[in-house]
């Protein structure tokens, strides 16, 4: 038996160097960003259970279909008579001709070409022309509707989820938007993207988001505006890493401060930058005056579609190009730094003879947090991890926060 092929991922014990404590745990072993066994398992049972972003609510108004692909399957979104978001698997009930094979406009109706069955926007069967010319015993409409998918929206993103089992997104969310109220991001609007195609598997990119050790020699430029010392912890309960830097700048750069700030702003939220991992696949950067948006979508072990999007606030009406210029060019200049040390890592686990390291505690706790969310996924435990009791306290050696986040709300 070829011994690659017979490691089940799905059980505990393949987990027992993630479960150990943080100061005991050990890294993912090389298989986890290699394999396409594991590759195939994990589009299944942690992306196909997970809630996954699949837009920015913006870029789906009334009349818009777009089409998606979440745990390696197609759905279409869309919004029926009422605004109300729908998702339904891209498949049609007659014979499973795929309904949409590109985002488009969608009138009243979502027709399929091959014998036009029509369906509403809410996914109800309401035409099927020729159909019972001669009649077909015991057929209702009613059971033939598509099949929907569940959606849901916090802020302005919203996520899909294929299992009807797992927590409903708000579960899921835990504490975050308790916590990013302030900025109020269901009013924030999407106004540049791009796609950026990296040859390293999904997680290293988020590893790599998740930890500020590597700041100081990956970022020499970042780590002036962005320094250790005044990084902190930012985690709740709920399905995501989380960090913080407060100041978020230091005066030798003002690259990320060149727009204005988002009105309304506590004065924890006006001073610090938040970094979200959201799990799975959600890069989150929340700044005081724009969002650096990361999804990572996973093509094969070692390549990664990594979808950048900024966000500004409402408050920000028009943005001087030079000063959008400095934000810009400075985010993708950090980010081809971590593109280089990604893929870096990529090669290195598929170099051969690579075995689990370490972690470590000071830089390193959300790496292991995330490790046991990938876990909890892959043995079908469906439970929302705790967080720090509150963010006033130092922990693993992060020190006090200056301005913290108090928790009001
Ligand atoms: S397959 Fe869709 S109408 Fe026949
Ligand atoms: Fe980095």
């Amino acid at each position: 038996m070829n011994p690659k092929t017979d490691i089940d991922w799905t059980t505990e014990t393949r987990w027992a160097a993630t479960r150990q404590a943080l100061e005991s745990a050990h890294g993912l072993p090389a298989q986890a960003y290699i394999d396409h066994d594991f590759f195939a398992i994990e589009q299944e049972q942690v992306f196909g259970t997970s809630w996954v972003p699949i837009a920015i609510a913006d870029q789906v108004p009334a009349g818009q279909l777009i089409v998606r692909t979440v745990g390696g399957q197609s759905i279409i979104v869309t919004r029926n008579s009422d605004g109300d978001l729908r998702a339904f698997r891209n498949n049609c009930r007659h014979r499973g001709t795929e309904l949409a094979a590109a985002d488009c406009a969608v009138a009243n109706t979502i027709r399929c070409p091959y014998h036009r069955w029509g369906y509403n926007l809410d996914g109800d069967l309401i035409s099927t022309p020729r159909f019972d010319e001669v009649p077909v015993v015991g057929f209702d409409r009613g059971d033939y509707g598509l099949h929907r998918v569940r959606i849901a929206q916090w802020g302005c993103l919203i996520f899909a989820c294929l299992d009807p089992t797992t927590m409903p997104l708000e579960t899921w969310l835990g504490d975050l938007p308790q916590r990013l109220a302030g900025y109020r991001l269901e009013h924030w609007r999407s106004v540049e993207s791009r796609d950026i195609e990296i040859k390293a598997n999904w997680k290293l990119i988020s590893e790599n988001f998740q930890e500020y050790y590597h700041l100081g020699w990956v970022h020499p430029e970042l780590a002036k505006v962005s320094r250790v010392e005044d990084h902190y912890r930012y985690q709740g309960p709920g399905m995501y890493c989380g960090q913080t830097t407060t100041p978020v700048s230091s005066d030798d750069r003002n690259d990320w401060t060149a727009m204005p700030a988002a009105a309304g702003l506590s004065q924890s939220d006006a001073s610090s930058g938040r970094f979200i991992a959201l799990f799975p696949n959600v890069l989150l950067s929340v700044l005081p005056n724009h969002v650096f948006l990361m999804v990572l979508q996973p093509v094969t072990p070692g390549r990664t579609i990594e979808t950048c999007t900024f966000l500004l606030p409402p408050s920000t009406a028009d943005v001087l190009e030079a000063d959008f210029a400095a934000t810009r060019s400075f985010w993708f200049d950090v980010n081809d730094e971590d593109i280089a040390i990604v893929e870096a890592g990529q090669r290195g686990m598929s170099n051969g003879g690579f075995t689990p390291g370490r972690l470590s505690p000071r830089f390193e706790e959300p790496l292991h947090r995330f490790h046991n969310m990938l876990a909890d996924r892959f043995v079908g435990r469906d439970r929302v991890l705790g967080g720090d009791e509150n963010d006033h306290d130092p922990r693993l050696g992060t020190g006090t926060n200056p301005l913290p986040w108090v928790g009001q709300g």
